[in-house]
């Protein structure tokens, strides 16, 4: 912290107090794999499935949260790694609102995860691994940037020219590139019931 005298408030209205409003508990689901895994579209089909089941939640996405937010961050890792200090903070902030919150970043090291559980906590923490080889992202190339990033015209680009380091014991782990989005959301939603987050 660079500032001195700051002194936190008590806020009369607790988490525990907004979870038992909305019906749930409060927790992030870290989303992370390489580009075109899966992150977005799963995270956002979650989302769809909890709010038609009355559920308080946000998306944080990766694309998004740097048009604003994180506006001034590139590519090289230690920009990454604010990217996602960042957004740990803000999924913080949606925790204590009594919000599910999905974050859907390729969050590329251990570390910038790892930091993030700390911040938050194992009981608040999901890590979900969308598991999907390579070859089938590259094949994806949804927006065409494996495309360029072989070509040489864009440089660092995970999976390509910079790394990527799959969780060693996240969560869950979705194989994005066997089963549907359909069948993913699924699995996350049953996950949840089964650790009493619904
Ligand atoms: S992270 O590494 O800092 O976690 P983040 O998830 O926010 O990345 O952003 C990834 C998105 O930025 C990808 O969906 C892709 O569309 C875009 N992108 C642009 N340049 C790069 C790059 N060099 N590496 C990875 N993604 C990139």
């Amino acid at each position: 912290m660079v500032s001195d005298n700051i002194i936190k408030q008590q806020a009369q209205v607790t988490r525990k107090m907004k979870e038992a409003q909305n019906g749930h508990r409060s927790v992030v689901l870290w989303f992370t794999g390489l580009p075109c895994s899966g992150k977005s579209a799963t995270a956002f089909s979650v989302e769809k499935m909890l709010y038609s089941m009355g559920a308080k939640t946000m998306v944080l996405d990766g694309d998004n949260v740097r048009h604003g937010l994180c506006s001034n961050l590139g590519f090289s890792m230690s920009d990454r790694q604010e990217n996602i200090r960042r957004t740990g903070e803000v999924a913080r902030l949606f925790i204590e609102a009594g919000v599910i919150t999905m974050t859907a970043f390729i969050s590329p090291l251990r570390s910038y995860r790892d930091a993030v559980r700390v911040l938050m906590g194992n009981d608040d923490f999901i890590e979900i691994f969308c598991d999907c080889s390579l070859q089938i992202c590259e094949q994806r190339d949804v927006k065409g940037h494996y495309k360029r990033a072989a070509a040489g015209e864009i440089k660092e680009f995970t999976g390509v020219s910079s790394p990527y380091e799959p969780p060693e014991h996240p969560e869950i782990i979705l194989r994005t590139d066997m089963f549907s989005i359909e069948q993913c959301t699924e699995q996350v939603i049953g996950y949840l019931k089964k650790r009493q987050v619904l």
